[in-house]
């Protein structure tokens, strides 16, 4: 983004996403002791690159900022995320990413995401680490 007011844009577009769909949710992580904003985490529904094409499933991501990298931020703000959105009545949630990714791994893994394997990705082209988790699945883990 170029300036403040790209960034304004950014977060309208993201508040009309969520008053049109209750799942289609991005949260700024701040950083409860200091108030930086350390990143965002967001569900969206995933869609296809190709034809921007929505597929139903809805996928969670997590984006810090580098210096707030290595605290846990990224785990935390993604628990309570989808604590929320399985409380909500979601059904499952999808998790992907590049396959060398390994830091985003490591968040899905501290998370327990089920890991479905290194496949076609279902939406972007090429292969993704996938996992997928069922509200059942997350609430006895
Ligand atoms: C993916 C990304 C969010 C991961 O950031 P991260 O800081 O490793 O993740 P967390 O905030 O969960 O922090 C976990 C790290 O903090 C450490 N940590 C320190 N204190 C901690 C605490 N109290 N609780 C949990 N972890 C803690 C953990 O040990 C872990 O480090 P390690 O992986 O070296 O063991 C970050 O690398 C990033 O923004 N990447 C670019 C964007 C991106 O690729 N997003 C994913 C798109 S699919």
């Amino acid at each position: 983004m170029a300036d403040l007011d790209e960034a304004l844009d950014w977060i309208d577009v993201r508040r009309q996403r969520e008053a049109a769909d209750q799942f289609d949710v991005t949260r700024a992580i701040v950083v409860r002791d200091t108030g930086v904003v350390a990143g965002k985490v967001s569900l969206a529904r995933a869609h296809r690159l190709d034809t921007g094409l929505f597929m139903g499933e809805y996928e969670v991501g997590w984006w810090l900022h580098p210096d707030s990298a290595g605290h846990g931020y990224a785990t935390e703000a993604a628990r309570a995320l989808i604590d929320d959105v399985f409380e909500r009545g979601l059904a499952e949630v999808w998790c992907g990413m590049y396959v060398d990714n390994d830091a985003s791994a490591h968040v899905a893994e501290r998370l327990g995401l089920p890991f479905l394997g290194v496949q076609q990705d279902p939406w972007y082209e090429g292969d993704s680490r996938l996992y997928r988790v069922t509200r059942d699945e997350w609430l006895v883990r």
